[in-house]
């Protein structure tokens, strides 16, 4: 079993081997004493993987009550944490206890802002069954639910005690999905490492399965690395943001509806790379992101996506900040005004 140590504030561990789903009864005994937990999920895990889950706890002497909600993100409200409390009430679930998200990334949101506000606060594992979800969503603290005023508006740091990684439930996850997650990890190559880049540049949607451990061992180490530095985001965690500036505006202009986040961080990286950087690398990078079936660029005009970044989360005050890759591997943090930003987009 590959193991990686996040030495946050609160640390914890990140185990990833194939089949570790049914052995987490086991591991989560490692890191608390607890014997009551509550899973929250969504309809459509619920139905692959809780009863695997479930089982697994019961033999390691944990109880586990199961609460879903409807798979997808018009799910992350504070409507549906509201109903999660309510849950968590009616278990007369403790500070002693935990939770367990079971799911993608939407799950693992909401139940982590569960966790950090439930009883001021208890512990909870992240179980990512989503590629994006384990090498993005389920590392690194960030909890949120949506509001009418944008995505992940409402939130709190709270790290996990635990995650576990299990590949082969990804097996179960339909192409785009699984692309959805790529577009995370070919970020990943792009900022900080260009090994992990050309292993993905040398596979393709239909076999990465091959490596699947391997790269998604690499992508949430990279991970690691940036968010121990910089665990409450005020500087170089900004670069884990490559491609997503303009990505989160094209997602928004979608109406984030038939837009995946994957799909925007694909055609921001690109975006940002076609605008400022070689042609050569521009289309090293568009070539690798055909592999996976994202995109390299959108039919939304510039001038409808800036309004769209001007309300980006991290904007501060009339400045912007945006990643730049200049080579494989190596990612800058440019802070400019918003209309500077504006002027260099629309150029
Ligand atoms: N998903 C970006 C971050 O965790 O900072």
């Amino acid at each position: 079993m590959k193991k990686i140590h996040v030495d946050t504030r609160t640390p914890y561990d990140v185990l990833i081997e194939r089949g570790t789903l049914s052995k987490s009864g086991e591991l989560i005994s490692t890191v608390t004493d607890s014997k009551k937990a509550v899973i929250i999920t969504d309809d459509i895990v619920k139905d692959l993987y809780a009863d695997t889950l479930v089982d697994s706890l019961e033999k390691a002497g944990i109880s586990a009550a199961v609460f879903t909600f409807r798979n997808g993100e018009q799910s992350k409200t504070l409507s549906t944490l509201s109903d999660i409390f309510d849950f968590l009430c009616e278990q007369n679930l403790t500070r002693s206890d935990f939770l367990i998200a079971l799911g993608g990334g939407v799950v693992g949101d909401i139940t982590g802002f569960a966790a950090a506000s439930y009883l001021r606060g208890i512990d909870f594992v992240q179980i990512p069954t989503t590629l994006l979800a384990q090498v993005d969503s389920s590392v690194g603290g960030k909890t949120a639910v949506d509001i009418k005023g944008g995505k992940n508006l409402v939130g709190a740091f709270k790290q996990p005690v635990l995650v576990i990684c299990d590949s082969d439930t990804l097996k179960s996850l339909p192409k785009e999905t699984l692309a959805d997650g790529m577009a995370e990890s070919i970020k990943y190559g792009m900022i900080r490492d260009k090994s992990l880049f050309e292993l993905i540049e040398a596979h393709n949607i239909d076999n990465i399965d091959e490596v699947m451990d391997e790269m998604v061992y690499t992508c949430i180490d990279i991970k690691r690395a940036v968010v121990v530095n910089d665990e409450f985001d005020r500087g170089e965690r900004m670069i884990l943001n490559f491609g997503h500036t303009i990505g989160h505006a094209i997602e928004g202009w979608h109406n984030y509806t038939d837009y995946t986040h994957g799909m925007g961080v694909s055609a921001g990286m690109c975006i940002m790379t076609r605008r400022l950087c070689d042609a050569s690398l521009t289309e090293r990078l568009e070539n690798c992101v055909k592999k996976y079936g994202l995109p390299t660029d959108t039919e939304a005009p510039m001038s409808e996506l800036l309004p769209f970044c001007s309300t980006d989360k991290k904007r501060e005050h009339d400045s912007i900040s945006y990643i730049v890759c200049p080579e494989i591997g190596k990612a800058d943090i440019v802070r400019v005004t918003v209309s500077e930003f504006a002027a260099l987009m629309e150029g």
